[in-house]
Parts: C-alpha cells; structure tokens; sequence
C-alpha cells in the first residue's frame, strides 16, 4: 500500500505504530546469540516431561554422572558437575558462524597463532561446525592432517564442499557421536574445541575419548566464553567459568597448563594429556 494515497494524520499513526512496535522489539532482544537464535537441535537427552524426580546416570564404578534439574530456555535441563549442558547448536544457524564480524570480535587469528602448531601436527577441531577454524589450521599443519568432527552431517557436508573446492587435501570431515569423535587411540597432537564443550551432551564420556585420541603429552585446547564476564554479550550457558572448565577436565584426567589472556572475549584453556 502506498502511504502517497493516506492522509497525512493516519500517516503520522502509521509511522508512529511502527517506531514503538520497533522500539519494544529492541528493548526485548535477547543477548547476542551464539547459537542462531532458538533453532536448536532436537536433544534426544532433554527431558520430555517436566518430572520432578531426578534423573541420574551412573558411572561403571556406581557414581552419578549427569543429574536432571531445571530446564533453562536453551538448557537441556541436564547437568554435570553443577553445570546445566546446552543445547547443541543447529546447522540452520550456520551463517552465525561465518558473521563477518567474527574477526573483529574474537580474533581467531590471535587464537590460532596461540597454539603454536607444528607442520606435522595432527589437529582434532572437535565440533567443527562450518570448519571456521579447520580452514584457518589447514595450510600451518601441511604435512598433517586436520580432522573436523561433528555430530551433524549438515555441518559436515559444508566442509567437505569447501575442502574440495579450495583444494585442502588435508582435512577430513569426521562424523562423531554424542559420546566419542571416533578417532584413533594416541592419534592427536591437539584437539580443539571452539565454542563446542558446553553443548556436548555427554561431557564425560567426550572427554575420556578425547584423552584416549590425545597422544601422551599431546594437548587439548578449549575456547569458551568467560561467564566471569558480564559484558561478554552472550547467553549464560554458551560461556563458562575457567574453574567450571577446569573442574570438568581434570576429572578427565588432564592437566591445566595454561590460561592465556589473549582473547577479546572468550578463555584460551590448554590442558596437556600427561606423559
Ligand atoms: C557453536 S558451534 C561451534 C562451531 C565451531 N567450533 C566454531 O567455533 O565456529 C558447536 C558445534 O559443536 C557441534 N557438537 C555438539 N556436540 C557435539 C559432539 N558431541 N561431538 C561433536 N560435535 C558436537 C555442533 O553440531 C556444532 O556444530
């Protein structure tokens, strides 16, 4: 309809309408989001009902695992070690992750230089999604390899397409499971999670096979946004305290060696599998 044939008052109310409604919409904007909005996954693990009895899982030596409690709006309602697991991001959301503001906000350069690789290195980006940081590690590791695991065929499919177009003879798109990347016993030097970990369904049995395709005093590195930090413009289940990080992969078995403070928002964790 054009505006050209209503008189000048209804105009006026018409604009006005539209600056409030738009106005109200800003107000109510969630945080940024890091997962492309609402549109998650289907979680098999969130609970269909929302019982009150608790839920546990055990572990083969009789202790709980995971525990059932309140469900978050992008929460699973599952937790481990006092930390409810998010819900896994959909390949619908995709485009979020390639933003072109990425750079300017999280410095993947800065990131990678940080992990100091080897030309031979064998890199595991674990949660590879559209293989942001797969393709940024392709051309340091030549005479390595770098595998991109994902539980979501989509993301895979994504990869593979660029690895073939731009000729990176180097990366392997790797389908994994909630419980295990499915990689071989000792065959990484690093494994990298950017922004994965807190949406693992399965965080212990992730990360014992993690330690198990870690090779001795190989490394594993973990990006995730501070929740130290309330201008860190993201949901609270996408960020993660260092000491929460910490808690979940020295139960593992690994050892903390590090947090560099390099990045504008987010923690850079390394953790080292021991001789
Ligand atoms: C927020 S995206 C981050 C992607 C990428 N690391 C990046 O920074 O651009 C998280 C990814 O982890 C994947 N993911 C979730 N649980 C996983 C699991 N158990 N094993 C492998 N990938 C998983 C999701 O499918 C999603 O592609």
């Amino acid at each position: 309809m054009s505006t050209r044939s209503l008189p000048p008052m209804r105009v006026a109310l018409i604009l006005a309408f539209v600056a409030t409604v738009a106005v109200g919409c800003r107000a109510q904007a969630p945080e940024r989001q890091p997962v492309g909005g609402a549109d998650t996954v289907g979680n098999s693990l969130a609970p269909t009902s929302r019982s009150r009895i608790p839920i546990q899982s055990f572990s083969q030596d009789g202790a709980v695992v995971y525990q059932e409690g309140p469900e978050s709006p992008d929460g699973t309602g599952r937790y481990y070690l006092g930390r409810e697991i998010a819900r896994v991001m959909s390949h619908r959301g995709a485009a979020w992750l390639e933003r072109p503001d990425r750079e300017r906000e999280e410095r993947p350069e800065v990131l990678i230089n940080a992990l100091g690789l080897e030309a031979d290195d064998v890199v595991a980006d674990l949660g590879a999604g559209t293989g942001y940081f797969t393709f940024r590690i392709a051309p340091l590791v030549p005479q390595g390899r770098v595998y991109a695991v994902d539980i979501q065929t989509e993301m895979l499919r994504i990869i593979e397409d660029r690895a073939e177009t731009e000729g990176f003879s180097n990366v392997a798109p790797v389908l994994g499971t909630e419980t295990g990347p499915g990689l071989r016993s000792s065959s990484t030097d690093l494994t990298l999670l950017v922004d994965s970990y807190h949406e693992f369904s399965h965080p212990a049995e992730m990360l014992a096979a993690i330690y198990d395709a870690t090779r001795p005093g190989g490394r594993l590195v973990l990006v995730e946004y501070r929740a130290e930090d309330p201008d860190v413009p993201i949901r609270r289940l996408h960020k993660m305290t260092e000491e929460q990080v910490r808690l979940e992969v020295e139960t593992a078995g690994f050892r903390f060696v590090e947090n560099l403070d390099v990045l504008p928002q987010q923690h850079l964790l390394i953790f080292e599998r021991p001789e």
